[in-house]
């Protein structure tokens, strides 16, 4: 019996089966805008099979945009794209959920493919990146941010109150905080990029206080029946992890009681000289020791993308949802091949009808 096949309930949203493709930036839009490829894109993971599928690091202001081609729920009219984008995953049997972020001192960046770097400066396309501290990431974002001020931070954190505002408003489920990868968020919680000597410093408690007041914020305008869930770097891979880790377990339980329903366990990506120790499914360990200190139900990525890799995630016990990321843009259908390879009955199900009906006639 597939445990990965099995639903999943939180709140009042039932997913069809334990998969869920995680957010996955295209940097494809213009000016924040959803488009016609944001529409095709996620209507195709959607169709696939997955539960849930969460749309792409989505900027709560422009600045928050890591790239230009970055999505955005700033305005109104965006909101009103991107509810066309949840119907279509709502239709293909999909739960639709959106991650919402800042980039802080990642922001301005050029697109993956054209460098990935800082956007020099004097380039009109540029903008001012903003972060805890005036510290630069290093390495191929070499641009030091400006240290932001508490008038700042308020400002952030009001950004994030509305996206989830607007997020809703569009229809979305399933709201993640992007609190990972090293961008705002997790920059104040990180000694790599924050070194501030006030309330928002200083000490653990001081470097996740930004967080914890986000999510509080955030918290009440996001309807208690939804899943408010975040997705959080709890370690870093250099050198010092069992005492990240044991921070970002102590702030997990501190998440929980201001109400988060779910966390999605990842690495910080605050310091360009991790030691990560890539490998199938080498974040399952971790995320399965957060699941068991913070009593919080978890997902995590990273090398999921064998489904017997992927099975043994939830039959261990070790995640409630699993991510699989490059491996649903090589194949969208990648549940339906995963039912198959898993021996699960008549996976045609994971399917849409136009699709299902004749691989099941065909056997194939
Ligand atoms: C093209 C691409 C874009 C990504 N964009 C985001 C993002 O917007 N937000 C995020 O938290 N992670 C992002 N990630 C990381 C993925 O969510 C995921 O953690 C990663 O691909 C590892 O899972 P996998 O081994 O199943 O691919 C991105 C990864 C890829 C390949």
């Amino acid at each position: 019996m597939s445990e990965l096949f099995t639903p999943y309930q939180l709140k009042d949203i039932k997913l069809r089966n334990r998969i869920a493709v995680p957010p996955m930036c295209q940097y494809s839009a213009e000016n924040g805008m959803p488009n016609d490829w944001h529409l095709a894109h996620y209507t195709q993971m959607a169709r696939g099979g997955a539960g849930l599928l969460i749309v792409e690091a989505t900027a709560v202001s422009p600045e928050g945009r890591i790239t230009p081609g970055c999505l955005g729920i700033w305005n109104g009219e965006q909101a009103k794209v991107h509810s066309g984008i949840v119907r279509a995953i709502r239709k293909a049997g999909a739960v639709p959920g959106i991650q919402i972020g800042h980039a802080g001192r990642k922001a301005s960046a050029n697109r993956p493919w054209e460098g990935d770097d800082h956007i020099k400066e004097d380039d009109p396309r540029a903008w001012e990146t903003i972060g805890p501290s005036a510290l630069a990431f290093g390495a191929h974002l070499p641009r030091e941010p400006r240290e932001m001020t508490i008038k700042d931070i308020e400002r952030v954190k009001a950004d994030f109150v509305s996206a989830a505002k607007r997020a809703l408003g569009a229809g979305y489920e399933w709201l993640e905080l992007h609190f990972a990868h090293g961008y705002l968020a997790q920059s104040f919680f990180s000694i790599h990029a924050n070194q501030r000597k006030d309330g928002y410093g200083k000490d653990a408690r001081g470097r996740g206080r930004f967080l914890l007041e986000t999510l509080a914020a955030v918290r009440e305008v996001w309807p208690e029946n939804l899943p408010l869930t975040l997705r959080f770097g709890v370690i870093e891979f250099d050198g010092r992890d069992e005492e990240t880790l044991g921070e970002a377990i102590a702030l997990g339980r501190k998440f929980r009681e201001k109400g988060l329903d779910f966390m999605s366990v990842s690495m910080g990506f605050t310091t360009p000289d991790a030691d990560i120790p890539w490998g199938p499914a080498f974040m399952a360990p971790i995320a399965e020791r957060v699941k068991k200190e913070t009593g919080l139900p978890v997902a995590s990525a990273w090398g999921f993308g064998r489904p017997d890799l992927a099975e043994n995630a939830v039959k261990n016990g070790q995640l409630d949802l699993v991510m699989i990321g490059r491996a649903h843009l090589c194949n969208p259908h990648w549940p339906y091949q995963a039912a198959l390879e898993l021996g699960v009955d008549r996976p045609s199900w994971t399917l849409p009808a136009p699709y299902a009906h004749w691989l099941e006639r065909y056997k194939l």
